[in-house]
C-alpha cells in the first residue's frame, strides 16, 4: 500500500513542479552550469542550513565545483526563483553597462521593507530622480566643506587613541565606527552625534545580520510566512530604532533651516559663494529639492538619509580599519607613506587640496578594497532575457556579482592574494577593479569615502606609529564584509 502513496506523492510533486518551473528559462539554464536540481526545492538543498558566516567559503566551493561550461558564472534554484551567482569580467561589464540591468535584485527587497526605497534599492524613474536630486551633495564645492568634518573627527580620534597607544594589541574597530558615524550624522544630517546614539549604530548592525539570514532561508521569500518569524520581529525592532533617530534629525533641522530663514539655491553650482555662507548637508539639499514641482515629504527625506548612513557607515569602517591592519603588517609600506606625508605635508596640516597628491596612500587603500571589498556581492535583477553572444541569459532572475572573487581574479591581477600597492601604477582594467561597483549606479558616495579614509589614515599616521597586533581577524560575510575586529598596536610618535 505505502509504495502507492509514495507513487502518488512523487506524481504531485512532479506535477506540481511542472506547473511552478518556468520551461523557457530552464532551458536556458541546462546550457549554463549548475549543480543538479531537484523538483520543487530547486538547489536550495545547497545552501540550506548556511549561516550568514559561512556564505564566503561556499561561494567558492560552489564555484569551484559546478564551473564546467562557462567560466565563473553559476545557476542555482532556490525553489522556482533563478539565482545566478557571476564573477566572469565580461559579463560583469556587460550588466553594469546595460540599462536593462538598472533595477536591483529581489533579494534587495529585504532591506527596503525596513529601510525604504532610498537610491540604493529604488530603480527606473523614480531612482532617476533621486539621483539627480542627491548627486550635487558631491559637488566639489560641498565635499571641501565635508572634509573640514573629516579633519576634526580624525583629529578628536587621535586624541582618543591616546589612551590605547601603549604598544598593546586593541580592537580599533568601536573607535572607527564612532568616527564614521559622527562624521557622516554631520555631513548627511548636519548635526553632532554623541556616544549615547549607540543604539542607532548597533540597530543598523544588527539589521544587516537580519537581512544576510533572509537572503540564506529559502521560506522567507514568501511573504506571509515571514511575517511570522522571529527575524521579522527583530528585524522590526531596529527599523523602529533607525526610524525614530532619523525622523527626530530631519524635524530639528527643518526646524533649523525655517528658523535661519534662507534658502540656498542649489541648481547655480558655479557660484563660489555656493556653500560657504553656511555649511551644507545631504539634508539640506533634499529639504530643498523637488520632485515633480512637489517638494521631497519627511518620508522621502527619511528614506534617503537613512539608506546613507547603512550605505555609508559599514563599508567606510571596514576599509578604514582593514587599511590600517594592512599597513601593521607591512613595514615598508608604512615607511614609504610616512615618506610621503613628510614630502607633501612637512610640517603642515593636511588640507583638501593636499589629499589629491597622495598617490601612494591612493594605491593603498584601493590593494586593500580589492582584498577586502566592504561590498563583497552586488545583485540586479533582469526581467526579459538578454543574449549575451556567448549564451542567452534567462529572464526573471537575480544576477548576483562576486565582487570578492573578481577581485581576486588571477587573470586581471597577477599573484591576487598578495598585498602589493604598487600594482596599481600600471593599467588594470576598467571592470575589473570595482569596489564602487561601476557604470550608471556606481557608488555615489566614492570620493566621499576615499576623502574620508585618507584624512583619517594620515592623521593617525602622523601621530602613532602602527605595529601589528597578536589576533587575526575572523571575517565574516554579511551584506558587507564583517570581521570580529581589526586588532592593531600603536605607539605614540614623539614629535
Ligand atoms: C569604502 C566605502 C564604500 C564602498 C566600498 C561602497 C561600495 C558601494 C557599492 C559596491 C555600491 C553598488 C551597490 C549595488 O549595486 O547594489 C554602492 C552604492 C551606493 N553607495 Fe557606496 N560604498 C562606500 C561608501 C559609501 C558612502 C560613504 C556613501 C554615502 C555617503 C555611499 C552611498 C551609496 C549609495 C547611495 C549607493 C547607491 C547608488 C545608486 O544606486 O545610485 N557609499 N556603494
Ligand atoms: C561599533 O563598536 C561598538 C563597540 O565595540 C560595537 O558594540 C558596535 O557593534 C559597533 N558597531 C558596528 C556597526 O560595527
Ligand atoms: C576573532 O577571531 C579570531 C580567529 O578565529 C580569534 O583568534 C580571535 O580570538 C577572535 N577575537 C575576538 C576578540 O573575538
Amino acid at each position: 500500500m505505502w509504495t502507492l502513496y509514495v507513487g502518488i506523492f512523487i506524481a504531485l510533486v512532479w506535477i506540481l513542479d511542472y506547473f511552478l518551473l518556468d520551461r523557457r528559462q530552464y532551458q536556458l539554464v541546462k546550457k549554463l552550469n549548475s549543480a543538479p536540481r531537484l523538483p520543487l526545492i530547486g538547489q536550495a538543498w545547497v545552501v540550506a542550513g548556511t549561516k550568514p558566516n559561512q556564505m564566503y567559503e561556499l561561494c567558492i566551493k560552489l564555484y569551484e565545483k559546478y564551473n564546467q561550461k562557462f567560466p565563473n558564472i553559476l545557476c542555482t534554484y532556490i525553489g522556482n526563483k533563478l539565482e545566478i551567482g557571476l564573477s566572469n569580467y565580461k559579463y560583469v561589464e556587460r550588466i553594469l553597462t546595460s540599462t536593462k540591468f538598472n533595477a536591483k535584485s529581489s533579494l534587495y527587497s529585504f532591506l527596503g521593507d525596513v529601510l525604504g526605497n532610498g537610491l540604493l534599492f529604488s530603480s527606473n524613474q523614480k531612482w532617476f530622480e533621486r539621483r539627480r536630486i542627491i548627486t550635487p551633495t558631491f559637488h566639489f564645492k560641498i565635499l571641501s566643506q565635508f572634509f573640514e568634518v573629516f579633519q576634526k573627527q580624525s583629529q578628536n580620534l587621535c586624541n582618543e587613541l591616546e589612551d590605547v597607544a601603549d604598544g598593546r594589541t586593541f580592537d580599533i574597530t568601536p573607535y572607527i565606527n564612532m568616527t564614521v558615524l559622527k562624521s557622516l550624522c554631520e555631513t548627511a544630517m548636519g548635526c553632532e552625534i554623541n556616544e549615547k546614539d549607540y543604539s542607532y549604530l548597533n540597530a543598523v548592525k544588527e539589521l544587516s545580520y537580519h537581512v544576510a539570514t533572509s537572503f540564506l532561508t529559502p521560506w522567507h521569500r514568501i511573504k506571509f510566512i515571514f511575517n511570522l518569524t522571529p527575524t521579522k520581529r527583530a528585524q522590526d525592532k531596529c527599523a523602529k530604532i533607525i526610524h525614530d533617530f532619523t525622523t527626530k534629525l530631519i524635524e530639528e533641522r527643518r526646524k533649523l533651516l525655517i528658523k535661519s530663514g534662507e534658502s540656498q539655491d542649489l541648481t547655480d553650482l558655479d557660484n563660489d559663494e555656493i556653500g560657504l555662507k553656511r555649511k551644507m548637508c545631504l539634508l539640506d539639499v533634499l529639504l530643498q529639492s523637488t520632485s515633480n514641482g512637489k517638494p521631497l515629504t519627511n518620508d522621502d527625506i527619511r528614506e534617503e538619509v537613512d539608506t546613507f548612513t547603512f550605505a555609508g557607515h559599514d563599508t567606510t569602517t571596514i576599509a578604514t580599519c582593514f587599511t590600517l591592519y594592512m599597513i601593521s603588517k607591512h613595514v615598508d609600506v608604512q615607511q614609504k607613506l610616512n615618506n610621503e606625508i613628510e614630502e607633501i605635508l612637512g610640517k603642515d596640516e593636511v588640507t583638501f587640496k593636499s589629499l589629491s597628491e597622495f598617490k601612494y596612500l591612493d594605491m593603498v587603500i584601493k590593494e586593500t578594497l580589492r582584498l577586502y571589498p566592504p561590498v563583497p556581492i552586488i545583485s540586479r535583477r533582469l526581467h526579459e532575457e538578454d543574449d549575451f553572444g556567448d549564451f542567452v541569459a534567462p529572464g526573471n532572475a537575480n544576477y548576483n556579482i562576486a565582487l570578492f572573487a573578481l577581485l581576486k581574479d588571477s587573470t586581471i591581477f597577477e599573484r591576487p592574494d598578495e598585498f602589493i600597492p604598487e600594482r596599481f601604477m600600471g593599467n588594470i582594467s576598467p571592470f575589473g577593479f570595482i569596489p564602487f561597483s561601476a557604470g550608471q549606479r556606481n557608488c555615489i558616495g566614492q570620493k566621499f569615502a576615499m576623502i574620508n579614509i585618507k584624512t583619517t589614515i594620515i592623521n593617525i599616521l602622523r601621530n602613532f606609529e602602527i605595529i601589528p597586533g597578536f589576533i587575526e581577524p575572523k571575517i565574516e560575510f554579511h551584506i558587507t564584509l564583517k570581521s570580529n575586529g581589526s586588532f592593531i598596536a600603536l605607539q605614540k610618535k614623539i614629535k
